[in-house]
């Protein structure tokens, strides 16, 4: 069987042998995954709307790649019952979770992607999000293993087009040599991109940024916090 790149057109999604695959069947609806997460493609809103009622176009639709068990985005979803949150992670068990958590709460405005973040751009069309985040993607430190990095020229240029004009494209970071990275992709697509917050020390203005809690932070952030590491955040409008 040929075996295509994630990012390719025609990639398809194997079956999977993890127990987590089809546990997260159970949450239909709510969970959608592999390629059931590229089936509403500039629709998600309508995924929002209350049964047998028209999705309202200006409802802001927030999207965090690499979310985990969504510890931030559903307390964001809790604080904002008027926004649409989707968390995206391409591991099984954090996203039954989060979908097991988002249910017993009532979090209705929440949904969750099991799916590659690199195929994005199958799974929202132009314009349709406000927000987009990626906290503390895989630093991957070595050189060799730099191939692995999320955050490319390519990545960009392919996400640019998803958000609104007024989009806003956050990224945080503990490693000083994957930020270098980001920033030089970053310079390599500025006909995309619009610095409009940069920082090598996030929490500076913080009396204690240990006392900082999710969903102020995030989970591993808190981890960094605790370890004395700096937080590098960037923040990124669309060129329109
Ligand atoms: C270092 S953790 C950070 C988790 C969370 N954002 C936080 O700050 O606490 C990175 C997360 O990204 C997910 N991830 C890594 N690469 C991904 C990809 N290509 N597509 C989707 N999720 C990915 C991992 O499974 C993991 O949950």
């Amino acid at each position: 069987m040929l075996h295509l790149p994630i990012e390719h057109p025609d990639f398809r999604y194997p079956e999977s042998r993890n127990p987590y695959w089809k546990k997260l069947q159970a949450f239909r609806g709510r969970v959608f995954s592999d390629h059931e997460t590229e089936s509403l493609r500039g629709r998600w809103r309508t995924a929002f709307a209350p049964a047998g009622s028209a999705p309202d176009p200006s409802r802001r639709l927030h999207v965090e790649i690499g979310c985990n068990a969504a510890h931030v985005m559903l307390e964001w979803a809790h604080a904002s019952p008027a926004d649409a949150f989707i968390g995206i992670d391409w591991k099984y068990k954090p996203i039954f979770w989060a979908a097991e958590k988002a249910v017993k709460r009532g979090i209705p405005n929440a949904l969750l992607f099991r799916a590659h973040a690199e195929r994005l751009h199958y799974m929202f069309g132009p314009g349709e999000i406000d927000r987009l985040h990626v906290f503390f993607p895989d630093p991957w430190p070595r050189k060799k293993q730099w191939k692995n990095r999320f955050i490319t020229a390519e990545t960009l240029a392919s996400f640019a087009p998803l958000l609104k004009a007024d989009g806003l494209f956050h990224i945080k970071t503990d490693h000083p040599g994957y930020f270098e990275w980001m920033e030089a992709a970053v310079e390599r697509t500025s006909h995309l991109w619009t610095i409009v917050e940069r920082t090598n020390d996030l929490h500076a203005g913080h009396p204690d940024p240990t006392q900082l809690r999710i969903p102020e932070v995030t989970l591993f952030e808190r981890l960094f916090i605790q370890d004395g590491i700096k937080i590098h955040s960037l923040k990124l409008q669309p060129k329109r």
